[in-house]
């Protein structure tokens, strides 16, 4: 695999691209307004990127990333990403993405809607726990002491393991945190959300500094996961 694709390339969709070239992939960015809109973005990537629609950057990429406003994903171009692994960044903020019922009952989870859109795709949830500024930050080599874990999610095992070998070229350790459906427990403000990433006071956004997270930690805080309505 040598090509991803983004759907999205605001904070942390150009996190993910800057790491991605820096490991040696090429990228095909995308946003809602039109590739001309990404040319200082591409210029910064240099000849490993180039811009297109968001139907061309799912077309482009053995593997895609979709990673822009919850409330966006009925636009998420569906044909040309059939059969591909899509890595889905997104969490869901009802201010900003508007009140989705299945959510607020905590019926579904944020990837698994994204993956009822894709239904011939395999997602698999990644990123969404990390902050963009920490992303950059905390990236490590292979084997390196104090390199940090990102959870995943997903149902389908090849697709997992493709993705936890892109979170290893990116800087990361993947801990495999079950079927989409267990998703949740990395979701907004639960305790393996960005601010486990984050060294600074809590509360501050986006972090400044930021806290090596080992899979014991990542694991621990998975553990103490619980249902917004039993909050
Ligand atoms: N920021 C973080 O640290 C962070 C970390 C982890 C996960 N997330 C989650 O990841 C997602 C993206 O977050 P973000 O912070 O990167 O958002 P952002 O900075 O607002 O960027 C959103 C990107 O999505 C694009 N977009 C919007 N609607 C689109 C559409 N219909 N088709 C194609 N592209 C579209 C935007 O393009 P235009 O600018 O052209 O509209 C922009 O490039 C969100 O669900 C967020 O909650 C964010």
């Amino acid at each position: 695999m040598t090509t991803i694709g983004l759907i999205g390339a605001g904070d942390i969709g150009s996190a993910v691209a800057r790491l991605a070239v820096e490991a040696g992939y090429d990228v095909v960015l995308s946003n809602s307004r039109g590739p001309e809109t990404l040319a200082d973005l591409v210029a910064e990537l240099g000849d490993a990127a180039r811009a297109a629609t968001p139907a061309g950057a799912a077309a482009a990429g053995d593997l895609v990333v979709v990673t822009i406003p919850l409330g966006a994903i009925d636009q998420v171009p569906v044909e040309p990403l059939v059969g591909k692994v899509v890595i889905d960044t997104n969490n869901y903020y009802p201010q900003r993405d508007g009140e989705i019922a299945e959510l607020e009952d905590e019926s579904t989870t944020t990837s698994e809607l994204l993956q009822a859109r894709l239904p011939e795709s395999k997602v698999v949830k990644a990123f969404n726990n990390i902050a963009y500024t920490s992303l950059p930050e905390l990236a490590r080599p292979p084997g390196a002491g104090d390199r940090s874990t990102l959870a995943i999610a997903g149902d389908d095992a090849e697709a997992k393991a493709t993705v936890a070998k892109v979170l290893d070229d990116l800087g990361y350790d993947a801990y495999d945190a079950g079927p989409l459906s267990e998703g949740w427990r990395f979701q907004r403000d639960l305790p393996a959300y960005a601010g486990l990433y984050s060294a600074d006071e809590p509360g501050i956004w986006p972090p400044q500094h930021h806290r090596t997270v080992s899979r014991e930690l990542l694991i621990e805080q998975l553990g103490k996961a619980k249902r917004y309505r039993d909050m």
